[in-house]
């Protein structure tokens, strides 16, 4: 007899802890680019893409060649035994892709919250400070200091203290939610005064637009300010492209369009178009600061990942995807602003390339998200066969990760149906 969604989902229920989320009862049977069909072989679109991994597209034929290829070869000897030549390739790019003109090295892990942890790990050995500085909604993983570095208590944080020491918050800059980049730096200056003195801060990390709390844009001006500030004081500047990275925005990285060059970044998701990889790639002198052995892990650039990736560094050129992502935000940001116009609830539209969000909120008021809104959205969608996402801090953001090899038609056929459901979910 055929699989069921339902039969899948009550034996998902049973078999994993209820902390592991679940977006949708919906089990993959097979996807190709921006779709997939389930068991029951009902097919959706896909505007999640895996959580942002996936913006070369599900099984990209590049990628799944140079995997095959590599599979032939060998699958797994660890990186940090015996090295290969495609690890090192993939480095040398990655080295050459970060911006700024100061010489990189790069380490790879295995995971977006491994390199967060990392990145730390080597600010901390390169100032021989402890104290690190994130801010209220942003995301940075699920292991302990990534935890502690994330500004969102429920559900990431409740129950799990007490957190590594060190760790402080200021505010992002919001200006549809009122905050405005003076009120973040004067944020950071009253940190200064009242928790911990600069000398003793290891590093700031941001994310040049935050993810998972709400896809808002940190202004360039606002960065620029970050990276003077972490000049001044001695401050590693850790920028976290884990959610941006690799031509969503319609730049390689997003930091770009600040001009600013990041002292670390770290990269994951999309690196590898489906693989776990994950990096830190930095400035070569604070990357050097660990010692020998201090920095790696079993899977770390794990051959088959660095296969993958090498073919997604290749799949965004030749398929000139940053230019891409322009034109898809363009076309959402249109289709979403003109249906704002007749649809209230539609708060904000806010994009940066194809990293779009649009804010559901009660009676036109940034002060009253609908939640209740965002997740009914995201179920009516995928009922007419639309994989879509929520965020922000109060759940009330629909973020659209549509992979960038996309064609228009999907991309409009997925607008039609968020339109659609959310006209039919107001005027209930
Ligand atoms: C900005 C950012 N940092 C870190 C992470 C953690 O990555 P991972 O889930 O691979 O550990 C995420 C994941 O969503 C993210 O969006």
């Amino acid at each position: 007899m055929s699989k069921r969604n339902h039969d899948l989902q009550g034996r998902r229920d049973t078999a994993f802890a209820r902390g592991l989320g679940n977006a949708l009862p919906v089990f993959v049977e097979r996807a190709r680019n921006a779709e997939l069909w389930d068991v029951e072989g009902r097919r959706y679109i896909d505007f999640a893409g895996g959580i942002a991994v996936l913006n070369t597209g599900h099984v990209h034929p590049k990628v799944q060649s140079a995997v095959a290829a590599q599979l032939e070869r060998f699958s797994h000897t660890c990186l940090m035994i015996t090295p290969y030549e495609s690890a090192v390739e993939l480095a040398e790019k990655l080295n050459r892709l970060a911006p700024g003109p100061t010489p990189k090295k790069t380490i790879f892990v295995t995971t977006g919250a491994e390199a967060v942890e990392n990145s730390i790990k080597i600010a901390r050995a390169h100032t021989g400070r402890s104290g690190v500085i994130a801010f209220g909604g942003g995301f940075h993983g699920r292991t302990f200091m990534a935890m502690a570095l994330t500004g969102k208590v429920a559900p990431y944080k409740a129950g799990f203290g007490p957190f590594p020491a060190e760790v402080y918050h200021a505010p992002f800059p919001i200006a549809y939610h009122g905050v405005s980049v003076q009120d973040s730096l004067d944020a950071l200056e009253h940190l200064f005064k009242y928790d911990i003195e600069p000398a003793r801060v290891a590093a700031i990390i941001v994310e040049p637009v935050m993810g998972e709390g709400g896809f808002y844009i940190a202004p360039p001006e606002f960065l620029q300010a970050l990276r003077r500030l972490c000049d001044q004081h001695g401050i590693v500047l850790v920028i976290d492209e884990i959610q941006t990275g690799f031509a969503r925005t319609g730049r390689m990285f997003a930091i770009e369009h600040s001009g600013v060059e990041p002292d670390l970044m770290t990269m994951a998701k999309s690196l590898a178009g489906g693989f776990p990889l994950a990096a830190v790639v930095g400035k070569a002198h604070i990357m050097d600061a660990p010692g020998p052995g201090g920095l790696g892990g079993t899977y770390a650039g794990s051959p088959i990942a660095c296969a993958a990736a090498l073919a997604v560094l290749d799949v965004i050129a030749e398929e000139r995807l940053c230019e891409r992502a322009e034109q898809i935000g363009r076309t959402m940001v249109d289709t979403l602003l003109g249906a704002a116009k007749s649809l209230p609830a539609i708060g904000e539209v806010r994009a940066l390339g194809a990293m779009v969000a649009m804010e559901l909120v009660k009676n036109s008021d940034p002060h009253q998200p609908d939640a209740d809104l965002a997740k009914a959205l995201t179920k009516r969608a995928a009922e007419k066969g639309l994989v879509l996402l929520s965020c922000g801090l109060y759940g009330n953001v629909i973020r659209f990760l549509v992979p960038l090899t996309a064609s228009d038609e999907i991309v409009r056929e997925g607008l039609a149906i968020v339109i659609e459901a959310l006209r039919e979910l107001v005027t209930r």
